[in-house]
């Protein structure tokens, strides 16, 4: 018991020792003014097609959202809401999205497996049929899962949009390793890799995501011009959704319990100095 007991503190040690030695740094992502910040704010309906036509069109490749069904896209605040389908089972337009995919399913007669068309209560596919194939498609790193990435790191959607419009040339001097890119916003330790200065290593990581967007990659239904900052901004604006649905109806709620502790109070005050109005004091 005592041999385990040092064991788990000399590791402990260790790792506060290796945290100490990994400086890590990377540039404060850039502040967006998103139409769902602050207590008031509502996301963007137009901007949530956008964005999951981006995930769906690109990121879909290679990240999974396996918290994601389709009938979550037709749900109250999502991308695909329609007042006409309170049930998100029946919105045609998301059962027509979940037909575009096969399934793997099992005849109930045969026993055979057989590929059926989805339905809005599948959930998003996976990309890879498991985590090592994920890897090996992708240089040895694994492409998260983006359900609630958006929670998930520090800065939310200001750090996914800064992510993805951060890719660019290496700073001369930098030794970039093959299969991985320079971004300033994604962590990382580059002492190591760099010949310069020693006092002027560059903030930011190696990431093993090729730059995913380019303009035009996606063509936008509603006309609105497809440039890299604008499929950042509207895919972050998705993750953020998907992230948490309900962000609406909390906010909502945060709203009304605001102001009935305003009332409450104001009816406080006027009650004790109602009470306390012919006592001196
Ligand atoms: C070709 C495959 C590929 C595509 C396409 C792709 N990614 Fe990635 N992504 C990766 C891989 C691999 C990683 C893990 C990188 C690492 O850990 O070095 C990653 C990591 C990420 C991360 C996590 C970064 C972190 O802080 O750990 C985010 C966020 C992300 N991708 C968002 C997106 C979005 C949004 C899209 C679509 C616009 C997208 N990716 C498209 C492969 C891809």
């Amino acid at each position: 018991m005592l041999r385990k007991g040092f064991a788990l503190a000399a590791l402990g040690l260790a790792l506060v020792a290796g945290h100490a030695m990994a400086a890590t740094t990377e540039e404060e992502p850039k502040s967006v003014e998103w139409s769902f910040k602050g207590p008031l704010g509502k996301f963007d309906q137009a901007q949530l097609q956008r964005g999951y036509k981006v995930y769906r069109e690109v990121c879909s490749a290679c990240h999974a959202m396996e918290l994601m069904s389709f009938r979550n896209l037709g749900q109250k605040g999502g991308p695909f809401y329609d007042e006409k389908y309170k049930n998100a089972n029946d919105n045609p337009y998301v059962k027509s999205i979940a037909k575009d995919y096969q399934f793997d399913d099992i005849d109930s007669e045969t026993g055979d497996t057989v590929k059926r068309p989805g339905t809005s209560a599948d959930r998003f596919p996976h990309p890879f049929p498991n985590e090592p194939a994920a890897r090996a498609s992708n240089g040895g790193a694994l492409p998260p899962d983006l359900s609630d990435m958006a929670k998930a790191r520090e800065g939310g959607p200001d750090y996914i949009y800064s992510l993805l419009t951060g890719f660019g040339h290496a700073p001369a001097g930098l030794t970039v390793p093959a299969g991985k890119y320079y971004n300033p916003y994604f962590p990382g330790d580059l002492g190591s890799f760099w010949k310069g200065d020693a006092t002027k290593v560059p903030v930011g990581g190696f990431i093993g995501m090729p730059p995913p967007l380019a303009d035009n990659k996606v063509t936008f239904d509603d006309g609105t011009k497809s440039t890299v900052d604008q499929q950042a901004k509207d895919v972050s604006a998705f993750l953020t959704w998907a992230a948490e649905p309900k962000m609406e109806e909390r906010k909502a709620f945060g709203l009304a319990a605001m102001i009935y502790l305003l009332i409450f109070s104001g009816l406080l005050w006027f009650s004790y100095k109602k009470i306390w109005k012919n006592v001196a004091h």
